[in-house]
């Protein structure tokens, strides 16, 4: 992923295309706890690899548990060995970090206040400061009821907290445990997960004190325990029993659901900018166990068209604009930070009630969403469990930079403000989404996934164009700017190259480097180039479905890359196929003339020179490092003759475009020259 502080997305004005969703968060930590606790190993498929997992998976294997990665057809598959129910494959004395993860947090801290209670124990529970900052103090209250003892080493009533007991304990279960439901779901969810634990010689009853929020996580919980063998009797929703002697029983192998509070984001891109071809989610569908499934509902009810089916969903924009909705939000609580966004594309004003949980997720949720849409230039109302949004006016659009707390769901729906040229907004504005990487707690791939299903008008797509003579490093230089900004890059010499090698092979080439390229022969080439199947995938280049990259960075490639590109039919046939790499959210292309002829727009321009002796030995090293031997001398000659071939042919020659920044790096270091060029840009930018 890119490692810029912030990211900035152009208007965008369509969308379609296919993502494939990453696990549920809710279902992959639920299942890796249930896994960590049962005898014997589960193999969990597509489980969501995440900051949030990640802390669980840390966690387990503190405890005692085997983890074991492996790929089945292709894909990647872990194997959980758990504990059994039994502490004693462990260490007992643990500091166990959980991050700002409220899926592990919770059930872990019942967990282990249960079987430190009844085994002996001593653990610690910690997170980042935020979730020393979120409540847990209702679930600490129903396990000291059941005779735990649990210290809090903080604020009363917040992580971090101490869990310890003697070997051989007790626990207090004659009576129901009460625990209320109307701060967090998530409390009743640690204690179903849990109390199996303590059910070996009684019935445990578990009752709910007032209106329990977030039902259908309750029933996540439910149907996975059901999964690794235990049913849970519900009377309504205030009360369930666990049988006595009920056991973890792991399921052997268990697949994880997509995330449907992801697939939101997707359902709303559908709704606001799939106009032509409809946008399919695959990993959730109409038969998801996950309630965030119901977001579909409220967005059909704000105008989205959608089909669904097994593990898919399609949708495409229907009412336009969209309309505005007054829904009760208890039972989606995170997806529906989605239909606040959405609101900005509606008619009219849109209230979410009943969404008071907000308050104390990753952030308060409904402050940062006030702040954060005002700043767009929306009209916004809160209350202590409501937000109103009313969109701003065609010619209120304003650029904003959008803080994320922290909060990946903050940037992940705030992104979608980026489609404002589709609300009319005159001018229509680019969206800065600051700290882009908190997506990582659920999503890492979030931008990349909207990428490559969004488009923006060219000219709002900044390039960067890196030119110069051969070897001056502006291949590798290039390259890192692009990682670094979460930008597209194009090696515009690699088509070059591609099609010298292909016309060589082809016998389009004369034998005779000096003898000219007739008529004929230059048609044939350029026809070769407008329709030659080359693709690129990371740094490998494929060519006709082979993969080529050792031949085309090959020293003679170069050679022959230098002739066909004196051709002016090779030239203009490149031309389109180098500007569709202008793509969503920006372009690095680096050549000998990206500032000059292809992207004469771009919004930085860097000449890139080092001397003649510098350039041969970066290539020498270079080819020595892929195990190919060559002579420094003859390669400076080599380097020296094609510049001057690259400088003084007719068409598109070497020279520094205009208003390009001239650097010589000869004596900078490759990362040095990074921090430059991003330097240059980010004062262009602003
Ligand atoms: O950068 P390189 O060594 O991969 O380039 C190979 C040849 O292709 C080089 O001799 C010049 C030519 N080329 C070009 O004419 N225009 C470009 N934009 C890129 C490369």
């Amino acid at each position: 992923m890119f490692s810029i502080p912030h990211l900035d997305l152009p208007p965008l004005v369509g969308a379609a295309g296919t993502v494939k969703l990453p696990g549920s968060k809710s279902i992959s930590n639920r299942v890796l706890l249930l896994a960590g606790l049962s005898a014997g190993t589960t193999a969990v498929h597509d489980l969501l690899d995440s900051d949030d997992t990640a802390v669980m998976l840390a966690a387990l294997e503190q405890l005692g548990c085997k983890l074991v990665r492996r790929l089945q057809d292709g894909r990647e598959v872990l194997d959980v060995t758990g504990i059994g129910g039994v502490l004693n494959t462990g260490p007992r004395t643990l500091q166990l970090f959980l991050g700002n993860a409220g899926t592990a947090m919770r059930p872990l801290t019942a967990a282990l206040a249960v079987l430190s209670t009844l085994q002996g124990g001593d653990f610690e529970l910690s997170g980042v400061p935020r979730m020393h900052e979120r409540p847990i103090g209702d679930l600490v209250d129903a396990l000291r009821g059941l005779g735990c003892a649990i210290d809090d080493l903080g604020q009363p009533g917040y992580p971090p907290l101490r869990l310890r007991g003697q070997p051989g304990g007790a626990m207090n279960l004659q009576q129901p445990v009460r625990v209320r439901g109307d701060v967090s779901s998530q409390f009743l969810t640690a204690l179903l997960l849990a109390l199996p634990l303590a059910s070996a010689t009684q019935d445990v009853v578990i009752e709910v004190e007032g209106e329990l929020i977030s039902k259908p996580y309750i029933d996540i919980t439910l149907a996975l325990l059901q999964r690794f063998g235990i049913a849970v009797k519900r009377d309504g929703w205030q009360r369930f029993t666990i049988a006595q002697g009920s056991a973890y029983t792991s399921p052997g192998s268990i697949h994880v659901e997509g995330d449907a509070s992801s697939a939101s984001y997707f359902v709303a891109l559908g709704a606001i900018a799939a106009t032509d071809a409809p946008i399919r989610i695959e990993g959730v569908g109409a038969d998801s166990i996950q309630g965030d499934i119901r977001f579909v509902e409220a967005a059909q009810a704000m105008g989205a068209q959608v089909q669904s089916g097994p593990g898919w969903l399609e949708v495409r924009r229907g009412a336009w604009p969209l309309r505005a909705i007054d829904l009760n939000c208890n039972h989606i609580p995170d997806a529906a930070m989605t239909l606040a966004v959405m609101a900005l594309y509606a008619q009219g004003t849109t209230r979410l009630t009943d969404i008071g949980s907000w308050r104390v997720k990753e952030t308060d949720r409904i402050s940062a969403m006030v702040t954060e849409l005002r700043k767009l230039g929306a009209t916004v109302d809160e209350g202590p469990d409501w937000i109103a949004v009313t969109p701003p006016a065609a010619r209120a659009w304003q650029h904003a930079s959008i803080h994320t707390y922290d909060d990946h769901r903050m940037a992940m729906c705030l992104s979608l403000a980026a489609f404002n040229p589709l609300a009319g907004a005159q001018p229509s504005v680019g969206v800065r989404i600051e700290d882009p990487r908190c997506v990582g707690k659920t999503f890492p791939d979030y931008f990349e996934a909207l990428f490559a299903l969004s488009h923006a008008r060219a000219e709002y797509i900044p390039v960067i164009a890196i030119d110069g003579p051969s070897s001056s490093g502006k291949g590798t230089l290039a390259a890192r700017v692009a990682a670094a900004l979460g930008w597209h890059y194009l090696d515009s010499g690699v088509l070059y190259r591609a099609v010298g090698v292909a016309a060589q092979a082809r016998g389009l080439l004369p034998a005779d480097v000096q003898a000219p390229i007739g008529d004929d022969l230059q048609r044939d080439i350029a026809t070769l180039a407008a329709a030659l199947d080359i693709r690129f995938a990371g740094d490998r280049v494929w060519m006709d479905g082979v993969d080529q990259t050792d031949l085309v960075r090959h020293e003679a490639s170069g050679a022959l890359a230098s002739r066909v590109s004196a051709l002016p039919a090779v030239r203009a046939a490149l031309h389109q196929r180098q500007l569709n790499f202008r793509t969503v959210p920006g372009l690095v292309a680096d050549g000998r003339d990206m500032g000059t002829v292809v992207f004469p727009d771009a919004a930085l321009k860097v000449f890139l020179t080092a001397d003649a002796a510098t350039r041969a030995e970066r290539r020498h090293k270079q080819l020595i490092s892929n195990g190919i031997s060559a002579n420094i001398d003859s390669l400076r000659l080599d380097l020296e003759a094609r510049d001057l071939r690259d400088r003084t042919r007719a068409v598109a020659p070497l020279k520094p475009a205009e208003g390009a920044v001239m650097f010589d790096n000869s004596g900078t270091s490759i990362e040095e020259s990074v921090q430059q060029v991003l330097q240059w840009w980010e004062h262009r930018r602003a």
